[in-house]
Order: C-alpha cells, then structure tokens, then sequence
C-alpha cells in the first residue's frame, strides 16, 4: 500500500485525470436537500466537475475555492455573472457568515492542517445559511494516509463529533482496505460520507 508522498503526483495531474468526469454521487443526493438554487460554495474544486454541474443545475452564484489555479482553462469556459474562481487556502479564506445553501466539500476536508482543522470547520459549519445543507467527506483512521503530515484524520467517534451541531442527513463510514487511488495506486480508503443540514 502506498503512502500519500507515494501516491500523490501533484494536483496539476489530479486534475488532469479526473477533468470531465461526472459530478460526485454524494453532491447529487445532496442536492435534494438543498432548500434554495442561491448560493453555493465548491470547497476544493480540483477540475470544477460539481462546480460546472452546479451551475446547471440553475445556483444563482457558485464559488470554487481551490488553493492553486489548477482549472484555470475550465474556469474561463464557465458564466462569469455567476461564478467566482477564488484561489485561497481554506485555511487563509475569509468565509461569509450564513451566505451558502450549499457548501460542497468532496475529498477536501481532510487536506485542512490538523492545526486549523475545528476552526476551519466552525468557519465552513458558520457559512451555511440556517438550513442549508453541507456534504463532503472525513478521512477515517484505517486509511492509508493516516499520520501524513498536514492531513487530518478522524476515527468514527471523532468524525461524529466533527459534525454534532449540524444535523445528519447521511452519515456512512466507508472501509476499502483492497481499493486504489485516482491515478491506479493500491489504497485502503477509510472515509465517511456525509450529508448535514445547518
Ligand atoms: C482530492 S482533490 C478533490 C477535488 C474535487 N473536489 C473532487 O471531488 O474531485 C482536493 C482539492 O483540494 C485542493 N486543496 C488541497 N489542500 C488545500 C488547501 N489547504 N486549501 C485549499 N485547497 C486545497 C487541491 O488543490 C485539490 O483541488
């Protein structure tokens, strides 16, 4: 099994390999929750797949936070009157208080520093709108990754926790000891998926 420094080739080439793929299945069950087509945020928008798809599902703005411009050539192809590229660390972003009926956070969270982890979270959970719904995952304890520096991990109790002032729409502990990476490399994923409404 590979280690995260193993694996990971940068995310110019994530991009590269997920490019035009389909929105994630966890944003399209999400999105039955969402109460309003306003605002949305795409919180680590590698390729901007859920953030095209945002778009056409009629969200009046949509914001990909990615911290390096790596969809640059995406992102001029999308409407410029409703969508915001915004290249910002998610620790360094300023993010609006009760602004977004949809924060959509795919394979993004566990890249926040376990330093600024609950704070970055609290900032997240506090731009949702009241009701509005946030969806993305946690990586588990079992997982491969688990103890790369800079990453945070969270067993189930902790994960739980992560998540106890929102309300749990989904919540599945993901366990794929014989599974692999984007780019083929062999992985145990050890993931929560989730769905929660502020
Ligand atoms: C695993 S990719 C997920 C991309 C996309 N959401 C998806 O589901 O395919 C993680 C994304 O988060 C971005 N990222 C990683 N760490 C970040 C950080 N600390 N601040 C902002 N963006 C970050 C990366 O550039 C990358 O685009």
């Amino acid at each position: 099994m590979a280690s995260f420094s193993e694996s990971f080739q940068g995310w110019d080439k994530y991009v590269e390999n997920s490019k035009g793929q389909p929105p994630r299945d966890l944003l399209g069950r999400a999105l039955q929750f969402v109460p309003g087509r306003g605002a949305a945020i795409d919180v680590g928008a590698g390729a901007l797949n859920d953030t095209r798809f945002l778009l056409d599902e009629g969200f009046a703005s949509v914001t990909a936070l990615d911290s390096a411009p790596i969809a640059q050539d995406i992102a001029d192809t999308l409407p410029a009157d409703r969508f915001r590229y915004v290249i910002s660390t998610f620790e360094a972003f300023d993010f609006p208080v009760a602004a977004y009926d949809l924060v959509n956070a795919q394979y993004a969270l566990p890249y926040i520093h376990p330093d600024h982890f609950d704070t970055v979270f609290a900032r997240i959970s506090a731009s949702l709108k009241p009701g509005g719904i946030l969806t993305g995952q946690l990586f588990g304890n079992f997982d491969d990754w688990a103890g790369t520096p800079g990453m945070s991990f969270h067993t189930l109790a902790q994960a739980r926790a992560v998540l106890s002032d929102l309300r749990p729409l989904e919540f599945e502990e993901n366990d794929e000891p014989n599974s692999q990476t984007l780019s083929g490399k062999a992985k145990h994923w050890h993931y929560y998926d989730f769905i929660a409404r502020r």
